[in-house]
């Protein structure tokens, strides 16, 4: 009970919690002026005509979010615009029709901070409006510049920052593990980052989508951004993007290894 309440009043403090409103929400911090056509796989989730978060256009009828941004919402209640610089205003306004969790999202923690939505219409893509891809490849090192993005006010922007090592991340967030489903990013000795509006919006290395904005402490010198590290979702987002289970190399090898297995015992 004791380490609830104070994971619990650490969260308050520090996590990147969903805005209740557009004005008390905050907003991405430094960065510069974006137009969407630079960052076509933005969009802005609203709840009952509110952003409460960004997300990332998937396909033409995925998307995907924090899992701390859909938490305890009906997909009724919820809509994703796309194609808009402003917040709450012009674009495609698309209603959700299911939200996909992660199963093992802990509200406590934040483990697991990673939603698909799935999307009443399709979203017609063109110059402002386009998909993204994860990054399944790429080596996520140290000191790798990405690029996050959000809505300061009614103005998009986009933010660098360098990735950062784990350990020297833990040290500023000393009451949860941090563990490898994590990226930690930073844009080193400014307050500039994301801020709790901006839950859900992305993370980009190399034109291809790597984190899911998650926690922080917003305009504080020098602290790091966690975002949700996709790579290690790639099985989850197959199923829920595709609607189809597409087996991944590692499921094959179980297999291999499985009927390996079985085939032993009966020599
Ligand atoms: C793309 O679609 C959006 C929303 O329907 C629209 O506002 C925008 O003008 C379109 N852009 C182009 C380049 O056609
Ligand atoms: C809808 O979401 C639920 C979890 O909330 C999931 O079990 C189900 O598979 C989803 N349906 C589709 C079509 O994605
Ligand atoms: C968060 O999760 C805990 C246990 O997993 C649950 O008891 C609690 O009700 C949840 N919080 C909310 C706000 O639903
Ligand atoms: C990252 O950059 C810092 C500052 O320049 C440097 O001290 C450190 O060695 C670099 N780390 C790696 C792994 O390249
Ligand atoms: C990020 O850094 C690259 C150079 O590494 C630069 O070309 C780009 O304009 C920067 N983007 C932002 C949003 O500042
Ligand atoms: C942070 O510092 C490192 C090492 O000096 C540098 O390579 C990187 O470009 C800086 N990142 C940002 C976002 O300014
Ligand atoms: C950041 O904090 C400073 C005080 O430390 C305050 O003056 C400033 O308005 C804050 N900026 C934002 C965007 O909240």
């Amino acid at each position: 009970m004791g380490l609830f309440t104070a994971t619990g009043y650490f969260l308050i403090v520090l996590v990147t919690v969903r805005a209740n409103s557009l004005e008390s929400g905050s907003r991405i911090i430094g960065g510069v002026n974006y137009g969407i056509e630079k960052i076509p796989y933005q969009l802005s989730l609203e709840k009952s005509g509110k952003h409460i978060c960004g997300a990332t256009i998937l396909g033409e009828k995925r998307a995907i979010t924090a899992a701390h941004c859909t938490f305890g919402i009906p997909a009724s209640e919820l809509k994703v615009r796309v194609g808009s610089n402003q917040i709450q205003n012009g674009g495609q306004l698309i209603q959700v029709s299911n939200c996909s969790q992660h199963p093992n999202f802990d509200n406590i923690t934040l483990e697991n901070d990673i939603s698909i939505l799935l999307l009443e219409n399709s979203i017609k893509m063109n110059k402002t409006i386009k998909a993204i891809d994860p990054n399944w490849k790429d080596a996520i090192k140290v000191n790798t510049t990405v690029l996050t993005s959000g809505w300061d006010g009614n103005i998009l922007h986009a933010l660098n920052l360098s990735i950062i090592d784990r350990d020297t991340c833990q040290k500023y967030f000393t009451m949860v593990r941090l563990t490898n489903n994590k990226i930690c990013a930073t844009s080193n000795d400014t307050k500039n980052g994301p801020c709790e509006d901006d839950s859900g919006s992305a993370l980009v290395l190399n034109n291809k989508l790597i984190g899911i904005t998650s926690w922080t402490k917003c305009n504080s010198t020098n602290f790091p951004t966690i975002f949700t590290n996709v790579q290690n979702y790639e099985d989850f987002i197959k199923i829920y993007s595709n609607g189809v289970f597409k087996m991944s190399l590692s499921n094959i090898a179980y297999f291999i290894c499985i009927l390996h297995i079985i085939f032993n015992s009966f020599n």
